[in-house]
């Protein structure tokens, strides 16, 4: 309820005392839901003040990762399904841990097995690119953290202050949709390239991750994540006139230090493509090509800045002749290790 300021999340609220009273917070999933757990962890860390692990299923297991009776895991999968999530469920149940399931297919394994869950309700997801259920299962992380932090008073300023942005999402959402000419000229630009950057950090560095792997998913075409506090210790090796790079630059906190990264490419003569906040002139007048999404809440700001990259993804494997619906050797589940 918008007006009270309340949010509940039906299939955990009973388990809401267990999990507030634990040591870690665990999250482990895989690909694009994966990258939904980077996306909030930031924000997680900051409303419960716990230690908050997340892990890649397939990695989680192979190191045979230390789990307690007071952890809480939560396991992500869209199709609640994928083999190598479900088995670190299992290894985690049989630690003695709580297991939360966030999905989006009531009744599929992880629901099953899970103690209690989330269902992110995004709808079926029939192409074998995740989008909707990447941004609902992004959402449903930010609810549980309202929940996590409802009784703290310390917390009840930044809850205010996410939970309208969480009000503004639909029209703002909308907003960056309409965008798509602009975004499909774009696609023309770059489609026959080899290679696409997509660099960022702080709440944008899960988008980074999540858009380059849109891009390879469907377009075929080579294309990395990188965290702009990186791009020292290797990755500006590969700038110079030629390859194309994305950069987030958008108002938060970290602002500064993405700005130092886009005159760090442009000083290797880089002509990145920036994703910024609407009206900031100071970086629109940088770039050659904005895509300005509308200010909002900086933990928030991931649901906005990764429609322009998921259409871009679109766009370019169109304009390649790929099928957008079914990329070559993928499956929609993953019920293999
Ligand atoms: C996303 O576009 C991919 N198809 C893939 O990374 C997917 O997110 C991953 O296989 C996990 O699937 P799940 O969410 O159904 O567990």
């Amino acid at each position: 309820k918008f007006e009270e300021q309340q949010i509940l999340l039906g299939g955990i609220k009973d388990y809401m005392q267990e999990i507030r009273r634990c040591r870690r917070l665990l999250f482990i999933a895989c690909g694009t839901s994966y990258h939904s757990a980077i996306a909030t962890r930031q924000l997680l860390e900051e409303l419960t003040e716990l230690p908050v692990m997340v892990d890649l299923a397939s990695d989680f297991l192979d190191r045979s990762t230390p789990v307690f009776r007071d952890d809480v895991c939560f396991f992500i999968s869209q199709s609640g399904e994928t083999a190598d999530t479900l088995l670190a469920l299992r290894y985690c149940k049989q630690h003695g841990a709580l297991i939360v399931g966030v999905t989006n297919t009531v009744g599929s394994t992880i629901c099953r097995e899970s103690h209690c869950g989330v269902h992110i309700n995004a709808g079926p997801e029939i192409g074998v690119a995740s989008t909707k259920a990447y941004t609902s299962q992004f959402i449903s992380l930010v609810m549980f953290g309202l929940m996590m932090s409802e009784d703290r008073i310390s917390k009840q300023a930044r809850r205010r202050e996410i939970i309208e942005g969480l009000k503004q999402l639909p029209d703002q959402i909308k907003e960056v949709l309409e965008m798509d000419d602009q975004i499909n000229a774009l696609a023309r630009e770059l489609y026959q390239q080899d290679s696409f950057l997509v660099m960022g950090r702080g709440y944008n560095y899960a988008t980074c991750l999540e858009g380059a792997l849109k891009i390879k998913e469907l377009t075929y075409m080579h294309s990395e994540g990188i965290l702009a506090g990186e791009l020292k210790h290797g990755p500006l090796a590969l700038i110079d006139k030629k390859m194309p790079v994305m950069m987030i630059v958008t108002r938060d906190p970290v602002f500064r230090k993405c700005w130092n990264a886009l005159e760090q490419v442009k000083a290797r003569k880089g002509d990145p493509i920036v994703i910024c906040t609407k009206g900031d002139t100071e970086t629109i007048e940088k770039a050659s090509t904005a895509l300005q999404v509308p200010p909002c809440v900086d933990a928030l700001q991931g649901i906005l800045t990764v429609i322009p990259l998921q259409l871009l993804s679109m766009h370019i494997a169109t304009l390649k002749g790929c099928d957008v619906d079914c990329p070559r050797n993928l499956a929609k589940s993953v019920t293999v290790e």
